[in-house]
């Protein structure tokens, strides 16, 4: 949802702002551009990726500056275009924006009054015309133009502003959208997320929303809306840029799902304690939190809210708490009825989705608990929750979230054993052994699927020409269903729906015909009856299976398909992580077979910052 990246230092800016952009091209590529501060601001921008910018510099006679801010785009106001592309402004300033100007019509107004016109269909040209407008009133005082103009904004936003009368300075502003600042022996950063960072440092600030931050290549000084000096706390990720990179895979979502078994036992090593029993005290959970509750709300967008069903389903099974789980736009929209003994977990991989955040808002407001389980350390979501425990996924690169999924997933079943626990559901050695599967033989068993690439890229050769498919399967085994033909949809552009199995027949069943492939999904040993009758179904209309399926219900059931991929022999419990890891790996076989941008798949960007 927009990267936006600015330095200001004794080097030249440039290599550091395309350095900073192409970290952040996750967040959006439909276009890019640059603003370089020396005598007079130099504005390059493009339509497309971070290499048309590129191609589009080396045709131009550029100033060397040590001072300049970048930019690159997921479209809001306007088409993708070089016009619409950032930065905005005019002769005197230049803006960069992520984020959405709710009143952008009201400002278009107030400027059109006062004379002004606009050559491009965003907000944020209006925004940059607006600070303008201050700045001259004000004298050419930067500070008070943008005080002035943001007080006139309602949104979300971040800024990232330069001025042609001050060539060695940045401002920065946020509100409800991500903004660090970074000072190093080289200079000053701004930068919408860590990783356009970390070839500097590791260490960064979060100013709060409405403070100003000031850059210059000595240092930073952040101010409040009344002029005072406020210092933010500094943070310091625990990974370095080695985990922001490729590292030998052809795509960061293949590294990220290879990344799994690792990723998953951090996390279930984190939240056990000494006697193997889940801890979250050192969160501030402790066990009357855990008692605390009759309901449980889980809310999220995307696939975060796809490992909210399977904590729904271990929250039920494990602990007998009920558990609802509600996409975040609907939730807020819907205005649920919510009880003073509920719960309501906001999951996020980035924290910063302005749908969970908006969610988060809704559910503060009616007084009840709220729980963030985010994996970005200082986001949005985990600072405004009432208590948060992080995912320890690393970072998550590409568009198309698959560790972060996994990991959400373990940690869902780390509380429910918690919950279960303090509700007498469970005995302290059975929690004993369901923490002990999950942390020793469940990532074993994912890295067992990762073996068996080769053969689920040969698999994904049957889902590669359909047009449509379907994934079917019952309880948990639909739950990861949702996740697999989300996964695909993303990055294949593959249309697929997920059905529970026994649901096609009263209706969809109609859109089979012959050699419509479709995945089923078997891993839940007492449905596996039923879901023999449903693939016989769907077979006897003319459909291809390729059936997913564990060891022990493979040598139990002799279920008719086309072609079967195996889940390693394991505990039960272990089902769903390899299951997802295969759908996971079928898509990205899928994509990358049909030669699709597995990454940064069209249309869409990892952190929607906007509702
Ligand atoms: C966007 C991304 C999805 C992601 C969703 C939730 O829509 O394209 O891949 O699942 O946001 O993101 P979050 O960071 O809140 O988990």
């Amino acid at each position: 949802m927009c990267g936006i990246i600015g330095y200001t230092g004794h080097r030249e800016a440039l290599p550091i702002l395309l350095g900073g952009l192409s970290a952040l091209e996750y967040r959006g590529y439909d276009s890019a551009g640059v603003a370089l501060v020396g005598d007079g601001i130099c504005t390059v921008k493009r339509k497309g990726r971070i290499s048309a910018l590129r191609e589009a510099l080396a045709t131009v006679e550029l100033p060397t500056a040590c001072c300049g801010i970048g930019h690159t785009r997921w479209a809001t106001h306007g088409a993708p275009s070089d016009g619409n592309a950032h930065p905005h402004g005019t002769a005197r300033l230049a803006l960069v924006h992520n984020g959405i100007i709710e009143n952008d019509g009201e400002i278009e107004a107030f400027l059109r009054q006062r004379g002004c016109d606009f050559v491009s269909e965003t907000d944020t040209e209006r925004a940059a015309l607006l600070i303008d407008r201050f700045y001259g009133e004000s004298g050419g005082d930067p500070v008070a133009a943008i005080f002035s103009a943001v007080a006139m904004l309602r949104g979300a936003y971040a800024f990232g502003v330069v001025f042609a009368d001050f060539p060695e300075r940045i401002y920065a502003i946020r509100q409800d959208n991500p903004l660090i600042v970074a000072t190093t022996a080289q200079g000053s950063l701004i930068a919408s997320d860590i990783p356009a960072l970390l070839a500097y440092t590791k260490e960064y600030y979060r100013p709060d929303d409405g403070v100003l931050a000031e850059l210059t290549p000595r240092g930073v000084r952040f101010l409040d809306a009344a002029g005072n000096t406020v210092t933010p706390r500094s943070e310091r990720v625990d990974f370095d840029v080695t985990a922001a990179q490729k590292g030998g895979f052809p795509h960061f979502m293949l590294k990220e799902i290879y990344e799994e078994p690792v990723a998953l036992c951090r996390t279930v090593r984190h939240y056990l304690g000494a006697d193997g029993l889940p801890r979250f005290e050192e969160n501030g959970l402790d066990a009357s939190f855990f008692s605390r509750f009759a309901r449980v709300h889980i809310v999220a967008c995307g696939t975060a809210m796809h490992a909210g069903l399977i904590g729904r389903y271990v929250l039920e099974k494990l602990a007998h708490l009920p558990a609802f789980v509600e996409i975040a736009s609907e939730f807020y929209c819907r205005e649920p009825l919510l009880h003073s003994d509920d719960l309501v977990i906001l999951l996020s991989q980035s924290g910063e989705t302005a749908d969970t955040l908006a969610a988060l808002r809704y559910a503060k407001k009616k007084g009840v608990s709220t729980l963030a389980i985010v994996n970005v350390v200082g986001s949005s979501v985990a600072r405004e929750a009432d208590a948060v425990l992080y995912t320890p996924a690393g970072p998550e690169i590409a568009v198309a979230s698959t560790k972060a999924y996994s990991v959400q997933c373990a940690l869902l079943h780390l509380l429910a054993v918690r919950f279960a626990l303090c509700r007498g559901q469970l005995t302290k050695e059975e929690a004993r052994r369901i923490c002990d599967t999950l942390v020793e033989q469940m990532p074993q068993r994912v890295e067992q699927v990762l073996a068996r690439a080769k053969q689920i890229e040969r698999c994904a050769g049957m889902l590669q020409s359909a047009e449509h498919l379907f994934y079917i399967g019952r309880g948990v085994d639909f739950s990861l269903c949702t996740e697999g033909s989300l996964k695909l949809k993303e990055i294949s552009y593959i249309h697929s729906e997920a059905y529970a199995a026994g649901e096609l027949k009263h209706g969809t069943i109609s859109l089979i015909e012959q050699g419509t492939p479709v995945v089923a999904v078997v891993t839940a040993d007492h449905l596996a009856e039923k879901m023999l009758s449903a693939i016989r179904e769907v077979r006897a209309r003319g459909a291809r299976v390729l059936l997913i399926v564990t060891e022990e219900i493979a040598a139990r059931l002799a279920l008719p398909c086309d072609d079967m991929i195996r889940l390693p022999a394991a505990d039960v419990l272990c089902a769903p992580f390899t299951a997802a890891t295969v759908l996971q790996l079928l898509a990205y076989h899928v994509a990358a077979g049909k030669g699709l941008d597995v990454d940064k798949p069209r249309n869409l960007a990892k952190s929607v910052t906007v509702e």
